[in-house]
């Protein structure tokens, strides 16, 4: 998770002054001078300020800003008095509604403080989505500034009664909020996760046989598990790019790998079929009705799967029942150890619920981002390894849910499995054959990763 800045905080308070102080004091005027030009400057303000709100708060629960404001006590300060500024803007604002002129003139100096802000972020985030909005707000900044120029030379001097101000003010308000919300309609909407467009980062990431984690820790602690040999029919479900599934096709099983994504399906069958051992299917295991054709497993590995799952319920009564009696079903998941750090993390993280308010399931959204990539003092992104990665990988959003070990366990009884064995910390194969990397050691350290092993009974 990203350090939170103390200005952010800050920030907040003082957005929530603009909501807190100057909504009620333009109402409050409206309701006392009423009249048509008052009720629709006031109706634009609301707008613009709810609108200004909003942009604000996500530049907030922007991590690379945060680390940024944290990096550099200057550029802090310069956030916070820009912010002030917007924020005295509104205040003025509220207090012209009913005086066209200074109305205009306060929405243009706000105009050129939000440029200003807007290119203070755009100067440190490297995450898509966030500065694609940042442009965005740019382009329509400067379209105002140029709407009202043309507007205070039209009306030079600007009307006393200021109908004409008032109706000017609510158009560039609605092309505004029109545009933004059109434009960033998937940052500011789309919270599902995106496990089918990373599916190429994803790939770049694990590789054929998978990364260090998977070929030092998880596939000898699934092989171990599930014993795989050339009898055994076993199921990966939430294959991904496949590579567990060659590792147990490669001992011998017969393997079937099955994704809700139809890309991580078609990256996996394009490593081949493990001498006709591996087929693959696109399968949601959350899905009404879902099936995998031709039967019941001896063995069924879902890692790292039912963590991103909504619920354990459907997908572990699916698993249940695809397994033959006597199966075993390996589960992996990432343990507190994992949900709790805060950096060398492959991912930026951040808590979506709060403990309290999710209970068993704590979610978090992560952000995926290469592992090399950092911010630099100067602003500028550093790739140590793979620029391909750093591509792919920006604006990528998975929601993983955090589940506690016995929660696993309760919901797998309710579909019928039995726990064999709880690993509450995978460690490290003694026998690997990985090379050690400061990942390894640190993963050695304190083991993010737990299993349960559960049995359908005979
Ligand atoms: C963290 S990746 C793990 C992939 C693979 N098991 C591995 O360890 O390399 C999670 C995978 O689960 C898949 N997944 C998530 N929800 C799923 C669902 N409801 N049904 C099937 N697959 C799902 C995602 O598409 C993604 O490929």
């Amino acid at each position: 998770m990203a350090t939170q800045h103390p200005t952010r905080i800050v920030r907040f308070q003082l957005l929530s002054t603009l909501l807190g102080v100057s909504i009620p004091f333009a109402i409050d005027r409206l309701i006392k001078d009423y009249s048509e030009p008052m009720l629709i400057a006031t109706i634009a303000f609301l707008l613009t300020s709810l609108n200004f709100f909003h942009g604000k708060v996500v530049t907030l629960e922007n991590d690379d800003y945060n680390n940024a404001l944290t990096d550099r006590p200057a550029f802090a300060l310069a956030d916070y008095a820009l912010n002030l500024l917007v924020v005295l803007c509104f205040v003025f604002m509220a207090f012209y509604l009913d005086k066209p002129g200074r109305l205009v003139a306060f929405n243009l100096i706000l105009r050129g403080v939000d440029c200003v802000l807007v290119l203070l972020v755009m100067s440190v985030t490297p995450q898509r989505e966030v500065l694609r909005a940042q442009r965005s707000w740019l382009a329509i900044n400067l379209f105002a500034f140029a709407y009202f120029l043309i507007f205070l030379r039209l009306y030079s001097p600007v009307p006393e009664h200021h109908l004409a101000t008032s109706v000017a003010f609510l158009a560039m308000t609605v092309a505004d909020i029109s545009v933004d919300y059109s434009y960033n309609r998937h940052l500011y909407f789309s919270m599902s996760d995106t496990w089918d467009d990373m599916a190429h980062f994803w790939d770049d990431m694990q590789g054929r046989d998978g990364d260090i984690f998977r070929r030092a820790v998880l596939i000898p602690a699934i092989k171990g598990a599930l014993k795989p040999a050339p009898n055994l029919r076993i199921l990966d479900a939430g294959c991904g790019n496949g590579c567990v599934a060659r590792a147990l096709a490669a001992a011998g099983a017969t393997v079937v790998g099955v994704d809700k994504s139809p890309r991580h399906v078609e990256i996996a069958r394009s490593y081949g079929d493990g001498e006709g051992r591996i087929t693959y299917e696109v399968v949601d295991l959350e899905a009404e009705g879902a099936a995998v054709a031709g039967g019941q497993f001896d063995a069924v590995v879902a890692c790292f799967t039912l963590q991103d799952c909504c619920t354990l319920e459907k997908p572990l009564r699916l698993l249940a029942s695809l397994l033959k009696p006597g199966g075993h079903a390996f589960v992996v998941f990432e343990n507190d150890n994992s949900f709790n750090k805060t950096e060398e993390h492959s991912t930026t993280r951040r808590w979506i619920d709060s403990e309290k308010r999710a209970g068993k399931g704590r979610r978090q959204l992560i952000f995926w981002e290469p592992r090399s990539i950092r911010i630099s003092r100067g602003g500028a992104l550093h790739s140590e390894d793979d620029e391909l990665a750093s591509e792919w990988s920006r604006g990528f959003k998975t929601i993983t849910r955090h589940w506690s070990t016995e929660c696993y366990v309760e919901m797998g009884r309710r579909a019928g499995l039995t726990c064999v064995a709880v690993t509450k910390e995978i460690t490290p194969a003694p026998d690997h054959g990985v090379p050690i990397t400061r990942h390894l050691t640190q993963y050695a350290s304190q083991p993010r990763f737990s299993s349960i092993l559960f049995g359908r009974p005979a």
